[in-house]
């Protein structure tokens, strides 16, 4: 059985202890589209890993770690994490391959990520600057450079031209002072060249075959639903497709291979960067659930807003993904507050929406309408099946399942691994 793992809210949802849990069910995990931008937070061993680009698998041994070639690669980036797991004790060895189809984060990438966020003024996407968004223009633009390209010097020099002349082009427009150079870009790749050429791949042909011998795969999202480029709160998304239907093509098999998909929540709503979120809290509980939930960007460090549950999101992410199930991460936040609110439709204009729209105008004027639930107040922590949460934090939960047509399967009531309900 093959699954996609996703997040079904603005990313964060805690999909690393997740897919970290579900690992030895499978023996390839494989990450579809992203980069460098996400952070899964992983508490294994004792320890608390980051991880951006390694998929979550790679805490365990004998799991081969595929990275798909809807990825968006900076090579730096790669092997600073690899070097930082290994110095953990985790032994990578040839259990990472990289498809040689997915696209490099070259050095202008990062120059042209943060001028085109200094130009928005006030319209900010609040990218986490890594490049990843000009990357993937370049990509769609067909002016892109593959890890493939790295084989044929003549070839990459040609292309590595051409992706200059347009960065340059672009920085120039735009009033940048940096400028980037073809033969320091050319340098920078020729000291990466053999490393990652030893560990690319034929992905997607490497998969097929693994799953034709039987082999079942996890296919672990990056970011959110709501952060899909077609699906999301465009233009305040990232740049490729978060959902289920970008894990097939990310890493490179058919959609009939993805035998039930997975959506992560929080137990409530958490966005990073900018664009609409209807239930953001106001003080103070903005900050009480913040210090409560420890909701700062595992990459940036930046706050992130947080808001109650939205029903409507996340009932729109089932069926965008069509999620199979549901895993709920950290419920234990809420543990002490007195009330909880549950968005099940907004009053836009007058009319009361129960389906989430996609125009951002509609949203950004949109009035939460909330069912108010009573807190349990008390710890959840300790709980290891259903039953042994308290009658108000089951009905909450019976409620979402009711709103979102999707059943809930785990629960995760603490960052250790032993606290989950429904393993
Ligand atoms: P980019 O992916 O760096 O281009 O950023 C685009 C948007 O996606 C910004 O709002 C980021 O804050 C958001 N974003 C990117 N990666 C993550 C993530 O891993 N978690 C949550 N938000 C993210």
């Amino acid at each position: 059985m093959n699954i996609a793992v996703l997040g079904a809210q603005w990313g964060d949802e805690g999909k690393g202890k997740i897919v970290d849990l579900l690992t030895p069910n499978f023996s390839i995990v494989a990450r579809y589209q992203g980069g460098h931008n996400a952070g899964h937070t992983v508490y294994a061993n004792g320890r608390k890993f980051v991880l951006r680009l390694l998929p979550s698998g790679i805490l365990h041994d004998g799991i081969t770690c595929v990275i798909g070639n809807g990825v968006v690669v900076d090579p730096q980036a790669l092997f600073g994490e690899i070097a930082e797991v290994e110095a953990a004790g985790v032994k990578i060895g040839s259990r990472l391959i990289i498809s040689d189809k997915a696209h490099l984060i070259l050095p202008y990438h990062r120059e042209l990520d943060v001028l085109s966020e200094a130009r928005r003024g006030e319209r900010k996407i609040g990218t986490t600057s890594r490049g990843i968004g000009p990357a993937y223009e370049d990509k769609i633009a067909r002016r892109g450079v593959r890890v493939l390209d790295l084989r044929r010097s003549d070839k990459l020099r040609a292309l590595v031209e051409r992706g200059v002349a347009h960065a340059n082009a672009m920085l120039e427009a735009g009033g940048g002072s940096e400028r980037a150079s073809v033969e320091e870009t050319l340098e920078s790749l020729a000291a990466i060249s053999e490393r990652l050429l030893a560990l690319a791949d034929d992905v997607g042909l490497s998969v097929h075959r693994a799953l034709k011998s039987g082999a079942a795969v996890l296919l672990e999202g990056a970011q959110g639903s709501l952060l899909d480029v077609d699906h999301g709160t465009y233009p305040y998304v990232t740049s490729s497709n978060t959902t289920s239907g970008g894990a097939a093509v990310g890493a490179g098999i058919s959609p009939m291979a993805i035998d039930a998909v997975l959506g992560v929540v929080k137990a409530y709503t958490t966005r990073v960067g900018h664009g609409p979120l209807p239930t953001e809290f106001q003080e103070p509980l903005q900050t009480q659930v913040r210090t409560l939930g420890n909701e700062f960007g595992a990459t940036t460090g930046r706050a992130r807003r947080c808001g109650w549950f939205d029903a409507v999101v996340v009932r729109y992410a089932a069926r965008v993904n069509g999620l199979s199930d549901i895993a709920m991460t950290k419920l234990d936040v809420l543990d002490t507050l007195p009330k909880i609110g549950l968005c099940t439709g907004y009053e836009i204009e007058g009319s009361l929406h129960t389906e989430f729209p996609g125009d951002l105008s509609l949203l950004e004027n949109a009035a939460p309408k909330y069912e108010w639930f009573k807190g349990w107040q008390q710890s959840t922590g300790e709980a290891r099946k259903l039953s042994d949460l308290p009658a108000a934090a089951r009905k909450y939960l019976d409620r979402i399942e009711e709103l979102v047509e999707t059943r809930i399967t785990y629960v995760s009531v603490g960052t250790r691994r032993d606290q989950i309900i429904g393993l």
